[in-house]
């Protein structure tokens, strides 16, 4: 799988892919690591919510931290086990909007 760059950083999609793909897992994931994954990337499977889902609540608003998220795009409503992605993904967006 190719590697994908983003802001100047280089991440390796087949890692990415292995982290988002054990679904009987629930690895821990850095804010850096969720800066890393592309809009497009499904991170809740159950309610097919991607991280440009989530982003995209916490930019207009609609959302303004986790638990707003999950309300609005049901992201971590099913098997619970993308929370530590979603979590991750949430307080990346809120570091980078200065919240
Ligand atoms: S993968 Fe998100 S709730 Fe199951």
């Amino acid at each position: 799988m190719p590697d994908s760059s983003s802001a100047g950083h280089t991440f390796s999609l087949s890692a990415l892919s292995d982290l988002l793909s054990d679904k009987d897992q629930t690895p821990a994931v850095s804010e850096q690591e969720a800066a890393q994954i592309a809009d497009d990337t499904i991170v809740c499977w159950c309610n097919n919510v991607s991280a440009g889902e989530i982003r995209q609540v916490l930019a207009d608003g609609t959302a303004t931290d986790l638990e707003s998220v999950q309300r609005c795009t049901r992201a971590t409503g099913g098997c619970g086990k993308c929370l530590a992605t979603v979590t991750a993904i949430v307080e990346c967006e809120l570091h980078r909007a200065g919240r």
